[in-house]
């Protein structure tokens, strides 16, 4: 059977999309090229085409733009995780501010005329946890899948990952770790605030034996720089569908089994927070103190009760019980809802009451007095229509959504708009430097009658 051979062509790259790529258009048609950027004339050839768009991988930049800089990573290009490293830092936030507001106008048909305030810090070594596929690959055993497939591409360093996880990194890449590591398929390492102490989190195998999960957290305990605790996570791994098809994780009662240590204490601001795995944490070593700010200041006074929908481990909550009088805090997951209720005792916020439950079952049963702030900040796929018609119809006198994916954000913003909230500003952290991913926080408030 013959086949095609791929469709090559000049194209002259236009914009940056959400989702790292440049836009240009070949043969009246829209055409997506990773790695190319607005104002480059590049060489490209067709990967694919679906729905009218054609996917395009990049061959040669013919005409560079000024703006560009060599990618300081040997991995860029071929790892899926960075998205940016060929663009000057600066650019990357203007690039991603601009997304974010025509996001906000494509999407959620909402013209946002105000700034759109950037927050940055190091875009180098920030994150402090990483997750770390197993397989076999040509030249290792650890790494992270290229774009849009299940490759590994293996490395043996990261560099947007703290000095601490890159010591782990190196000593996991070593050969000898390969058959230690097994048939686990995923290692996630997290480290504390203080860049230290690591916790590691073995995924992929639910049927494994005790013993052997001992002999190998054994060995990282013994050998590897930092680590404090492995768990192996023994659940099976499941997803649901979420709204627009998204992925989401299952509120599952995931098993661990852990060995050491496994919490580990994180410090923000004036409080301390327990994380332990399975619990979501920001993942970011740097911008933590100014993003609360941006959730938790400014706020109503007389400040009566606020609502932290989808609230982790507390990050948002603790702040906020400081300056209202009663804080309720909602969360899904079984692990950050026990560290969420550890934190609010061991942080003394008497005022502040945990809930483990999903926001729209909450929701469903709330039936006090209309709350002065409600903080919404969910995963990927936003929130659930029915938790959004919920939370409308409980009437808080602000909002403040916190998102980590502008199409979902645009598309809530735009029944919250319907219902009668205004947008009264939004900032954008740069908590992912070099990938195109956008966190932003958007304070909205109830339009008076
Ligand atoms: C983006 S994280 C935000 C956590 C926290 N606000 C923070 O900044 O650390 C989203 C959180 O929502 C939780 N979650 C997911 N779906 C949920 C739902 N339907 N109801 C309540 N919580 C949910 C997740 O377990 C996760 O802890």
């Amino acid at each position: 059977m013959s086949s095609n051979p791929p469709d090559r062509f000049e194209l002259h790259a236009q914009k940056m999309v959400y989702g790292g790529a440049a836009l240009g258009h070949h043969a009246g048609r829209p055409v997506l090229v990773p790695y190319a950027l607005p104002g480059e004339r590049v060489q490209a050839e067709t990967a694919r085409v679906a729905k009218g768009m054609v996917y395009a991988r990049l061959l040669e930049v013919l005409d560079p733009a000024p703006e560009r800089v060599a990618a300081p990573c040997a991995y860029f290009g071929r790892c899926g995780g960075c998205h940016y490293q060929h663009l000057d830092a600066a650019r990357q936030l203007e690039i991603k501010r601009e997304i974010l507001r025509e996001t906000l106008r494509r999407v959620g048909h909402i013209e946002w005329p105000g700034e759109i305030s950037t927050h940055a810090a190091d875009p180098w070594g920030y994150r402090n946890q990483v997750r770390l596929k197993i397989g076999a690959a040509p030249g290792g055993h650890i790494g992270f899948f290229a774009a849009d497939s299940h490759d590994l591409v293996a490395v043996d360093a990261c560099p947007i990952s703290s000095p601490r996880l890159n010591a782990v990194i190196q000593e996991l890449a070593r050969a000898d770790w390969a058959a230690k590591l097994g048939n686990w398929s995923e290692v996630e390492a997290r480290t504390d605030d203080g860049d230290t102490h690591v916790v590691l989190t073995f995924r992929g195998i639910p049927d494994s034996h005790e013993r052997s999960m001992e002999g190998l957290a054994q060995e990282c305990l013994r050998t590897l720089p930092g680590v404090i605790g492995v768990a192996f996570d023994v659940a099976p791994a499941s997803t649901i569908r979420g709204p627009i098809g998204a992925r989401v994780p299952r509120h599952r009662t995931s098993e661990i089994r852990a060995f050491g240590n496994v919490t580990l204490g994180y410090r923000v601001g004036d409080f301390d927070y327990r994380l332990s795995p399975g619990a979501f944490f920001q993942a970011s070593l740097f911008l933590l103190p100014d993003f609360v700010s941006a959730v938790a200041s400014d706020l109503p006074r007389p400040a009566g009760v606020a609502i932290d929908l989808y609230a982790g481990v507390g990050l948002f909550t603790l702040p906020l019980s400081r300056v209202f009088s009663g804080v309720v805090a909602v969360e899904a997951n079984d692990h950050a809802a026990a560290d969420l209720a550890a934190n609010l005792r061991s942080n003394r916020a008497a005022n502040a009451r945990a809930v483990h439950s999903s926001a729209a079952e909450f929701l469903r049963r709330y039936a006090q007095a209309a709350p002065d702030l409600v903080v919404l900040d969910p995963p990927r796929a936003g929130a659930e229509a029915e938790t959004l018609l919920r939370l409308a119809a409980v009437v808080p006198a602000q909002i403040r959504y916190v998102s980590c994916h502008p199409p979902t954000l645009a598309r809530d913003l735009a029944l919250l708009v319907r219902h009668g909230y205004g947008i009264e500003q939004v900032d954008l952290f740069d908590l992912f430097p070099q990938t195109f991913h956008i966190e932003s926080v958007v304070r909205l408030r109830k339009a008076q009658r």
